[in-house]
């Protein structure tokens, strides 16, 4: 059986803190990107075309959008990618990004598909980044940051089904160890 781990102690908006230590994303990194944040906004429609064309040329993703506000999303999402270079990454940043991975959950969409979408954000912040007057600085903190979302989108989902388990076991411990599948 694995032994306990401190990191199991770790929960909700504190993981984002524990991930800026992890990371090493220093004030310096923050401002860099605060400064690019018009630049995120004016490219935030091009970001969202290509997303949800992305999403709608395949069959099973598309299923999600059926029925739903594409005004809306396209307006959500742009403001999701403009988040990323808001320049303060505290707890009140990590409950906002934590809730939108909880509501990819409620909808029952499998993680690998927002995992996968890091292929159009990626190059789209990258872009972004570039026009910084310090690219390559900005390129890396850009990584960073959308690093630290990746993690906080999943946990989401792990926090879900972790606790949906301990309560089915009666416990977190036993539900930790049940997961280690020892
Ligand atoms: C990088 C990946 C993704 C990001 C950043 C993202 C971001 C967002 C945001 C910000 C919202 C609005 C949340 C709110 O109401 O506050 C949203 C909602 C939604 N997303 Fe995503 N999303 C991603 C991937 C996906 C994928 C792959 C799908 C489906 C194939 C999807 C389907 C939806 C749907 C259906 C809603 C509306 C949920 C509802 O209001 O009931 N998303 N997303």
């Amino acid at each position: 059986m694995a032994q306990d781990r401190a990191s199991w102690q770790i929960k909700d908006e504190a993981t984002l803190l524990e991930l800026v230590a992890l990371m090493n994303l220093s004030p310096d990194e923050a401002a860099l990107l605060k400064d690019l944040e018009g630049e995120a906004r004016e490219r935030g429609p091009a970001l969202t075309r290509t997303f949800y064309d992305r999403l709608f040329a395949h069959p099973n993703t598309a299923e999600y959008l059926q029925g739903v506000s594409m005004d809306r999303l396209h307006g959500m999402v742009q403001e999701w990618f403009a988040g990323l270079f808001c320049g303060q990454y505290d707890e009140a940043y990590a409950r906002r990004r934590m809730v939108i991975g909880q509501i990819h959950v409620k909808i029952g969409l499998p993680v690998r598909y927002p995992i996968a979408m890091l292929d159009v954000v990626m190059p789209f912040g990258e872009q972004v980044a570039r026009t910084s007057h310090a690219p390559d600085a900005a390129v890396a903190a850009f990584r960073k940051v959308l690093a630290l979302d990746v993690a906080i989108f999943n946990q989401a989902y792990e926090d879900n089904q972790l606790q949906h388990l301990a309560e089915l076991v009666g416990g977190e411990r036993l539900a930790r160890r049940l997961l280690t599948g020892a």
